[in-house]
This record gives C-alpha cells, sequence and structure tokens, in this order.
C-alpha cells in the first residue's frame, strides 16, 4: 500500500500563522506537525509516501524531510503541488500518478493518532475503509449514522449530528477512487469533498468501517493544537 498525505488547504482557522508558514509545519511539542501522520503511515507499514501540498513553502518541506531522514527512516517522500484549494478530495486527485493502480492510504495532515493501522492495511483489499472515533462536537467534522452493523451515511458538518461518530482523516481506497473523484460535484462551499467520495462508495456498498482506539485530533485550530501538543508532550520520553 502506498501512502498520500494531504498538507494544502487555507488553514484559515490558525491565521496569522498561517500567513507564514504553511500549517503542517507549525510545532506540535517538539516537530512539525508534519511528521505525526508520516508517522502514523511509517508505522502503518507504509514507506512510499506523497505529500500534497500547496507551492509555498515547498522548501521548507524538502529542508525537513531531507534524503538523510528519509534514508533513516527508511521512507521515500516525493511532493505534488495543489495549485488552488479544491477541497481534500481535489487535493488526493493529484495522486493519481503516484498511485499507480495500487491501494492507498490517505492521511489528512493535521489529523494526529496515537495508534497505526499496520493491520487494518494488511487486510485491505477492495473499496474504501473510513476510521470512526467518538467525539463530544461531532458537528465539526464528518458525521457517520449507523444502523447495525453498516454505515448509512456520512454527513460533512451537519448542523445536528445523527450520531457521535466522527470519520477521522484517515481513508483507505481502491484504485476506483481517482474516477470517483471526477465523478463529484464541488460541494456549497466550492470544495471536492472526501465525504461525497466516501458516500460514493457508500452507494456502491463499497464502503467498510473500524472504530479507533486511542488519542487522535484534528490540529487545526488553536485550541486542538494545543490538546495535540500536551497529549504528546506528556506521552513522550523527552
Ligand atoms: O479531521 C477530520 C475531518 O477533516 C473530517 O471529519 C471531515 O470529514 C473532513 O472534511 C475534514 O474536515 P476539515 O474541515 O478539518 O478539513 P480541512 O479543510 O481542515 O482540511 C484537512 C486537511 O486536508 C488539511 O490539513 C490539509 C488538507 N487539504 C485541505 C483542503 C481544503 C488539502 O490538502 N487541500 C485542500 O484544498
Amino acid at each position: 500500500m502506498k501512502g498520500v498525505i494531504l498538507a494544502g488547504g487555507k488553514g484559515t482557522r490558525l491565521l496569522p500563522l498561517t500567513k507564514i508558514t504553511n500549517k503542517h509545519l507549525l510545532p506540535i511539542h517538539d516537530r512539525p506537525m508534519i511528521f505525526y501522520p508520516l508517522e502514523t503511515l511509517r508505522q502503518s507499514g507504509i514507506s512510499e509516501i506523497l505529500i500534497v501540498t500547496d507551492g509555498k513553502f515547498i522548501a521548507q518541506f524538502k529542508k525537513i524531510l531531507n534524503s538523510s531522514l528519509q534514508k533513516k527512516l527508511k521512507i521515500k517522500v516525493l511532493f505534488a503541488i495543489q495549485k488552488k484549494a479544491d477541497g481534500i478530495a481535489g487535493a488526493l486527485k493529484l495522486a493519481e500518478k503516484f498511485a499507480a493502480g495500487e491501494k492507498i492510504a490517505v492521511i489528512l495532515g493535521d489529523n494526529i493518532f496515537e495508534a497505526n493501522f499496520r493491520e487494518d492495511a494488511k487486510i485491505f483489499r477492495i473499496g474504501a475503509k473510513v476510521f470512526l472515533k467518538k467525539v463530544p462536537d461531532p458537528e465539526r467534522f464528518g458525521v457517520a449514522e449507523i444502523r447495525g452493523s453498516q454505515i448509512v451515511r456520512i454527513q460533512e458538518k451537519p448542523r445536528r449530528a445523527k450520531s457521535d461518530l466522527a470519520v477521522v482523516g484517515l481513508y483507505f481506497f481502491d484504485k476506483r477512487v481517482f474516477d470517483i473523484i471526477r465523478k463529484i460535484q464541488p460541494s456549497k462551499r466550492g470544495e471536492l469533498e472526501i465525504t461525497a467520495v466516501n458516500n460514493f462508495y457508500l452507494q456502491t456498498k463499497s464502503l467498510n468501517f473500524t472504530k479507533i482506539k486511542g488519542f487522535w485530533k484534528d490540529a487545526g485550530t488553536f485550541a486542538s493544537l494545543a490538546e495535540a501538543t500536551k497529549f504528546i508532550r506528556e506521552n513522550s520520553k523527552k
């Protein structure tokens, strides 16, 4: 399985810091944010990784993820540039050539996980898989409505959530994902949404899910960035 980290977007919730750097280069405890999704993929057994980001801070990404670090971590990192922040699925579209028909694990660059997904990656075959986490504030996320053991619908940031299960920023897709992205329409906010992609898989009965264990944070706001920093600091040896 190959890995894709999505690290573009506008980072508006972290202004003014994101005027002078990319959100995923901001620190969480002692390292830039991008290191955490990178490590989640690596610990899940994925070593070929594409980072999609806007072009502005590409030199800084390349400096911090230089070839000697890649060698040390036994990973290979490539980059793709998203010129316009047209959504998560818009960024993923740029990974088609990199994926070259293989299955991919896609992780949002601001998602911090305690767990790794090695076992899930080993058994993933076809369709798509999403990961769910019970949260107190589901309206901030994609929310999965579940009946029995099936997801019946995912709603992107609903005003009133039908459950407290957030769809976290890690997705497994088979090679069909790129055809699906070509079929979906931009949402009201003008973005190609990952939730539209997942709902497309759902319609063809090829979407599975797992509830995740351990700490998880979308570190895209000042409050959640501070919470992620606190967790990492308290759980690291340094
Ligand atoms: O964190 C989980 C949530 O992430 C999911 O529950 C939602 O379904 C999903 O839409 C997403 O919601 P956010 O509002 O948190 O997405 P955000 O716009 O913050 O983008 C998340 C990451 O995706 C961001 O760190 C960088 C990347 N991204 C985003 C956009 C809009 C790109 O690379 N390019 C983009 O154009």
